[in-house]
């Protein structure tokens, strides 16, 4: 076992003091030290791209939402032109937020200390106390600062602060495949319904994000009151799941359904699903060699991440980010997804289900939640300094794979957090470190 040492803010930070070098095992400081933390800003959470909306929140020119990125504030606008734009939240004359709503449609927006005010887009278009002083404000100077790059892939809108970041297309490789055979699944695609579930949790940002990129282990165990291990469902899961690596950082787990599985197998319902709605799941599974390739027509059911801090669970059509607040504090947010063309009474028996098990009130919210925290909580005891954690199911087994893309291992493979930290351990400390 390697012993890893606590960094004393002395000496350089070295990859090694947390990582061994195929990461299966990690210690307990990366989810604790506070140096890491700050680190992270700067090298995770001001280069990435980062997601900050969907495009169904944004359908009219005025329209916007308020997100984070990492800890900044930033609004997400539609301008008149149809233009997507994401500003910083903060008044360039003394730094106030401008806009204190979580969405809506606006013509302007009224920075509450002086009242300047701003488009949606940022321009800055009022100072009321530069009438009467002279000389004359140049406002094209004193927008709210833009995010360097916005770009959007199947209505998922992401921006960065890095204007040398690569595109959001090779950002994300691979991934895509997985993203499309959920985004593009349903006939009419997918919508957010209303406003994010927003909550604290007494844990570290990366936490949540390794639980959903492939977490499968923890489903019928943690989860057993409402998964039972000898379940019919758990036992599909063990049978078909894969999870899959395209790129290092992004991860997707799903059942990889066999060819000649039915389209009532292969729709994602649970056992409590009304008749119209497995009926519903299953004309879609019917339809969807229209909209998909074959191999992407099998998959069911998929938890997917994308690197930093965005998670996806498709069973129970959540998608959420996890803000960073402390090394042992985050916001998550937690939006329900919902396709877009599903009659009204099937939005409502799928936001009804998504509220009982995920959001903050939900059995599996509750139960990871309490999870995460306890993991903190354990990560913080430094008389285990010299014990690091062990991710290392699986080590070797994972291939590639003839249909899917990436490196694709079986249901309990840990690889996905193997990847995610080889991925962290790059953008932290550099390739030459590792
Ligand atoms: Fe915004 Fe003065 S701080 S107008
Ligand atoms: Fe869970």
């Amino acid at each position: 076992m390697n012993s890893f040492t606590r960094p004393n803010g002395r000496e350089p930070l070295d990859s090694r003091q947390f990582l061994n070098e195929d990461c299966s095992e990690v210690s307990r400081q990366v989810f604790t030290s506070e140096e890491l933390y700050q680190l992270e800003q700067r090298r995770i959470f001001d280069k990435s791209w980062l997601y900050v909306a969907h495009e169904s929140q944004l359908k009219n020119p005025g329209d916007f939402v308020s997100a984070y990125m990492g800890e900044v504030p930033v609004i997400v606008a539609k301008g008149g032109d149809g233009k997507i734009s994401v500003s910083v939240n903060s008044c360039p004359h003394r730094g106030l937020r401008v806009c204190r709503a979580d969405q809506g449609n606006a013509s302007r927006f009224i920075c509450p200390y002086h009242t300047w005010s701003f488009k949606p887009t940022g321009e800055l278009v009022g100072i009321p106390q530069a009438r009467k002083m002279g000389p004359e404000v140049d406002k094209s100077k004193w927008g709210l600062k833009q995010a360097a790059k916005v770009e959007s892939v199947f209505g998922l809108i992401f921006a960065t602060f890095n204007p040398e970041m690569v595109s959001l297309d090779e950002y994300l490789g691979e991934q895509k495949f997985y993203l499309e055979a959920y985004f593009d699944r349903f006939p009419g695609g997918l919508e957010i319904a209303g406003p994010a579930h927003k909550w604290d949790l007494k844990c570290n940002w990366k936490l949540p994000v390794e639980n959903m990129h492939g977490d499968v282990g923890h489903a019928a165990y943690l989860h057993g009151s409402f998964v039972a291990v000898d379940s019919p469902q758990n036992i599909e899961i063990e049978d078909y799941a894969v999870t899959a690596v395209a790129r290092d950082g992004h991860a997707a787990v799903f059942r990889l359904m066999p060819e000649d599985s039915t389209f009532e197998q292969r729709g994602v319902h649970s056992p409590h699903s009304s008749p119209e709605l497995q009926e519903y799941l299953t004309e879609v599974e019917r339809t969807v060699a229209e909209r998909l390739s074959p191999v992407q027509a099998r998959i069911k059911g998929m938890a997917q991440g994308i690197y930093p801090n965005m998670s996806l669970l498709w069973g129970q059509n959540t998608l959420r980010v996890s803000h960073p607040r402390a090394p042992g504090l985050i916001e998550y947010w937690s939006w329900l997804l919902l396709p877009a063309d599903a009659p009204d009474n099937l939005k409502e028996e799928i936001r009804a289900g998504y509220c009982m098990a995920f959001g903050p009130g939900g059995i599996l919210e509750q139960e990871d939640s309490y999870a995460w925290r306890l993991q903190y909580e354990g990560s913080a005891i430094d008389y285990l300094n010299d014990r690091p954690y062990f991710y290392g199911l699986g080590v070797g087994e994972e291939k590639a794979h003839p249909e899917l893309p990436g490196m694709v291992g079986k249901c309990y493979n840990e690889h996905y957090a193997r990847r995610l930290y080889m991925r962290w351990r790059e953008d932290m400390f550099g390739e030459e470190n590792v």
